[in-house]
């Protein structure tokens, strides 16, 4: 199958058309289909820039047309041969290439193919692990290509705005030590230090605040980020980072760098105008409206607090609740009023699946509530509900009485699934948000303080008084980008001083000790001239996976793990030999 003297491609299966008419051309490729038509052979010649039609007449060679009958799906090819038009009535408005055809006067099989465990073709329905075990076949989809490539010219066009922007692109090790984002560490043993570890980065953020003491002024990386975490569709054990740091900076220079970055990637990328400066929420605003701090701005059904309202009624659930300390609140579906029973029970599971007891309902109908509530309800308590959430004919309440967060919970889920179900979210609309001003701290499970972000991040300077007072009060300079109600990058301004930074270490419950031998490389660099600096980094899988409009970032990553972070195609992790493990000082029990 090597030929002694190869052919020489000279153009790609995408770019032929009426200006090649009569052009001798080398194609080569993977035959996409062939279909045998009497006399003449048909080949849908397929490679990265397209499809073009290539015909065999045994007219013009007889051999050419007897190897072309050999031929299966997904051999790779090169053909020669004549670009002519195609006849009258089989011109292919679908393909760039699709007024013409290529005459095959020479043929050569490059290499075969076995039969394919799936059809390289975007209507299939595979399940991920066949998918993800070939996914050098999965990826010869056209509809994956595509994905890759969109991957490919947002990463592109980041890289050429940042550097225009002054960013000095600086790569920063992974054979590190752990950095507190919050998830658990990879760990690499070292052959050469027995019993000691190098921790894959979580991120880059210690190195990259050491970039602004080194006086960079101006960092980034597209890089990846390590995190032995539970995995979900828009979490990877490794997702890619647009990293960046910046000195001499306050939040409102963040924003508008981020804003001109993602107008810059959606004009050139998708050819899509954003309109900036995207609106901004506080973090309790998003929680007390949308029940989330990530919330899909692209639709209303805001939450309405009716706990007085709820307090003089005779519904037990509701004023128990209440007497507990807790609270009632509700969203008005609107138009949900045509969802059927069975829908309600959907809903009522997905509340008792986040922690709540149910949730009560009213359909709102002429001058009446349709409920099985409505008994316990009197007829001005009725009209004063429907008034209070501007319940109008063919709309739903839904209504949740629990603790404080349960209901913020159950009703922001809520909020989520009926915009799915009644289709609020406009498809192909991109509502970006940003969420500010997040707590410095929040109370751990343990009851210890952890931090909200990770514990780099500046308080504000009028909070600071607070604390060790009321540490849960402090807000700090933190911020998220959020598309769609998926958070796409988080940031912050950074401490730069020693002492502030330990104090905040302390309140975390970090002895000193641990904290030099933990962060006292860090610690160290702040003595010696660490300039103001704030950064932020966008996860490049979600925003790809955003840009989209898909659901799960594994679509866009060219190998990624499935849920129990495996791969189906190296299955990696796997067990290595005893002599490795010995080399590596390591016993496995
Ligand atoms: P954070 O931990 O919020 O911040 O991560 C930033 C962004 O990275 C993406 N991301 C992930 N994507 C896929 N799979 C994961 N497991 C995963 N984890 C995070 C998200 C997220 O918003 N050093 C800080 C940033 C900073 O303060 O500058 C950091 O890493 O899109």
């Amino acid at each position: 199958m090597l030929d002694k003297v190869p052919l020489k491609r000279t153009h790609s299966c995408g770019e032929l058309n009426k200006k090649h008419l009569g052009k001798q051309v080398v194609l080569m490729g993977w035959v996409n289909v062939r279909r045998d038509h009497g006399g003449l052979i048909f080949l849908d010649l397929r490679d990265r820039a397209g499809i073009t039609q290539v015909v065999f007449n045994p007219e013009i060679s007889r051999e050419t047309h007897q190897k072309a009958a050999q031929i299966r799906n997904e051999y790779v090819i090169a053909v020669r041969g004549k670009v002519t038009e195609r006849p009258p009535g089989t011109v292919n408005p679908n393909l760039s290439t699709g007024q013409i055809e290529v005459l095959a006067e020479e043929l050569r099989i490059l290499n075969q193919a076995k039969d394919l465990p799936f059809e390289i073709s975007d209507n299939l329905e595979l399940g991920e692990e066949i998918r993800l075990r070939y996914r050098y076949l999965d990826l010869r989809r056209p509809e994956m290509r595509k994905k890759l490539i969109l991957r490919h010219r947002t990463a592109k066009a980041a890289r050429d705005f940042l550097d225009k922007e002054g960013f000095l692109e600086i790569e920063t090790p992974f054979l590190t030590k752990s950095t507190p984002e919050g998830a658990r560490d990879y760990l690499i043993p070292s052959r050469v230090n027995p019993g000691k570890f190098y921790a894959l980065p979580q991120s880059p953020q210690l190195f990259k605040q050491l970039l602004m003491v080194a006086g960079m002024e101006k960092y980034f990386q597209i890089v990846k980020c390590f995190r032995d975490e539970d995995l979900r569709a828009d979490r990877q054990p490794e997702h890619t980072q647009i990293d960046l740091e910046m000195s001499f900076v306050e939040p409102e220079d963040i924003f508008s760098l981020i804003e001109s970055l993602m107008v810059h990637l959606f004009k050139s990328v998708l050819n899509v105008e954003l309109k900036i400066p995207f609106p901004r929420l506080s973090y309790r605003e998003a929680l007390k409206t949308y029940g989330t701090d990530k919330p899909d701005i692209r639709f209303g059904l805001g939450i309405v607090d009716i706990s007085d309202l709820a307090s003089r009624t005779n519904f037990k659930i509701f004023t128990s609740a209440l007497q507990k300390g807790g609270k009632v609140q509700g969203i008005n579906a609107k138009g949900g009023g045509k969802l059927s029973k069975r829908d309600i029970d959907d809903l009522e599971k997905l509340a008792i699946s986040h922690g709540g007891k149910g949730v009560a309902w009213f359909k709102v109908a002429e001058g009446d509530m349709e409920s099985p509530f409505r008994k316990f309800f009197k007829e001005e308590e009725l009209k004063e509900l429907a008034k209070r959430m501007e319940g109008e004919r063919e709309d739903l309440l839904l209504l949740v009485a629990d603790k404080d967060e349960v209901v913020t919970e159950i009703l922001g889920e809520l909020r989520l699934e009926l915009g799915r179900k009644l289709g609020l979210a406009e498809k192909g609309k991109y509502q970006f948000l940003w969420v500010v001003d997040f707590p410095l701290l929040q109370l751990g499970d343990e009851g210890r303080w952890e931090a909200a972000h990770h514990p780099f991040c500046m308080p504000y300077e009028e909070d600071i008084p607070l604390l060790e007072k009321e540490p849960g009060r402090v807000r700090a300079k933190t911020y998220d980008l959020v598309l769609n109600g998926r958070e796409l990058g988080t940031g912050s301004i950074r401490i730069h001083l020693r002492q502030l930074q330990e104090r905040i270490l302390k309140i975390l419950g970090i002895a000193t000790e641990e904290m030099n031998s933990k962060f006292g490389f860090f610690l160290q660099a702040l003595d010696y001239g660490a300039p103001p600096h704030g950064g932020i980094a966008l996860g490049l899988d979600r925003l790809v996976t955003g840009m989209g409009g898909w659901e799960s970032i594994r679509e866009v990553i060219a190998f990624p793990k499935t849920q129990k972070a495996i791969c189906p195609l190296t299955e990696s992790p796997s067990s290595v030999n005893a002599k490795q493990l010995k080399e590596l000082h390591i016993t496995i029990s």
